[in-house]
């Protein structure tokens, strides 16, 4: 048999693969070979033959699929600490936004950064996911809402995954927020989104998905939807930001109906809303970072999500205004603590179910035999320990594509 570049012995896997639901293998042994999982298995079960070029041994720590972020306004320059002290004296996140502030004050911030110093503002925030065994993470424009300034924040987001061990996957977002200068005008802002930059930043191999706001301070459906058509046109998929501050939209359903990957937010999805998001087999992107931020009271659905069989998916949402994130770790504790998530939906919501959300569960996002090799070993007794430690990160070493790329003690022969 042919030699394999790299085994794992020694250790306990949580496959997120099949119907258990952690898919745990205790006591295993997993080979990769070209940048692929090519077995997996228990270690007494390993072919006498196997042979590979070098050996890890986990002594007993738990391997894992790497950590997927799917939803991250990553990529902006600036911060709003100043909104946030507004905010615990009393004003709203409505009444900053309406008052010119909030994603618009970004906005300006971004707009006036070059490419350079794009790619220099957020390097640290990608850091900080990939010290925590993160491995892909979505990244959305969004605070251009100009060509230009949307084009250096998708090649910015690019750049990143180019020189950094993290996949990164591109979101248009240019239907984020109505931009100053065209105040009183969103059906024409709209028109510019659809017909001009969409179709330009998609030609020069920028854009994966396509995203809009639906919400009463940003887009209508009939907005919302004029994007979808025009994603479509284009045979990208799309996902929505829908029912975060209100049920006004029905953003979630809207999606459903253009075979959204997923839609996200959500706390104020109506059953309608969820039972289409079950039909078209879309993924609810939960945020616990930005229902913690905003002190939101409104709970997303989690019950209705569960019993309708609508795959979960967990992510920061890092972004300056409402979640000032970059731990998917924490992220995690919050789904579990403040939305009441089994720590095993969690960590599947991080995993399988994000990939899902990416539209690349073929390749990522589980244990399995032929899928890329992205992993996590942690130096936990129990992977319900990624959920459960605040401000604590066990990562033992982290695998990208077949490459360790971070270990902290762990043998290696
Ligand atoms: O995901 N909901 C809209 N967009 C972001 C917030 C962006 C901002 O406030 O800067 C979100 O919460
Ligand atoms: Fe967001």
């Amino acid at each position: 048999m042919a030699a394999w570049d790299l085994l794992f012995r020694r250790v306990h896997l949580a496959t997120f693969a099949g119907d258990e639901p952690y898919g745990m293998l205790r006591d295993g042994a997993l080979a990769v070979r070209a940048g692929r999982i090519v077995w997996l298995g228990a270690e007494r079960d390993l072919p006498r033959e196997a042979r590979a070029a070098q050996e890890i041994d986990g002594a007993g720590r738990w391997l894992l699929p790497g950590l997927i972020d799917c939803h991250t306004h990553l990529v902006h320059a600036g911060n709003r600490a100043q909104e946030f002290e507004l905010r615990l004296q009393g004003a709203s996140y409505e009444e900053i936004a309406r008052a010119g502030g909030g994603i618009r004050a970004t906005v300006a911030a971004t707009r006036a950064a070059d490419e350079e110093a794009l790619v220099a503002a957020s390097r640290p925030r990608l850091d900080r996911l990939i010290a925590e065994g993160v491995t892909t993470v979505e990244i959305k424009s969004g605070y251009g809402l100009e060509l230009s300034a949307e084009r250096r924040m998708l090649r910015a987001a690019r750049t990143l995954g180019d020189t950094a061990p993290v996949r990164v996957t591109t979101t248009f977002l240019g239907a984020h927020a109505l931009p100053p200068e065209y105040d009183g005008r969103a059906d024409d802002y709209i028109a510019e989104v659809c017909d001009v930059m969409l179709p330009a930043l998609f030609r020069e191999g920028l854009v994966d998905a396509v995203d809009a706001f639906c919400e009463h301070i940003a887009f209508s459906p009939a907005q919302t939807e004029a994007v979808f058509r025009a994603a479509r046109a284009l045979r990208l998929p799309v996902r929505v930001h829908a029912e975060q501050l209100s049920d006004s939209g029905g953003g979630a359903a809207l999606a459903a109906r253009y075979g959204a990957l997923c839609a996200d937010h959500l706390e104020h999805l109506s059953d309608t809303g969820a039972a289409a998001l079950a039909a078209a087999g879309s993924v609810a992107v939960l945020l616990p970072g930005a229902f913690y931020f905003l002190r939101e009271t409104q709970l997303p659905p989690v019950a209705r999500l569960r019993a309708l069989g609508v795959p979960i998916a967990i992510a920061t949402d890092c972004n300056p205004g409402t979640s000032p994130l970059s731990s998917l770790l924490l992220a995690l504790n919050m789904a579990c603590v403040l939305f009441r998530l089994a720590p095993a939906e969690a960590l599947a919501g991080v995993t399988r179910n994000a990939a899902r959300a990416l539209g690349r569960v073929s390749d990522l996002g589980t244990l399995e035999a032929g899928k890329l090799a992205d992993l996590g070993l942690w130096n936990v007794d129990a992977p319900v320990e990624l959920c459960y430690h605040l401000g604590y990160n066990p990562l033992a070493l982290r695998m990208f594509g077949g490459q360790i790329s971070g270990a902290g003690d762990v043998a290696q022969g």
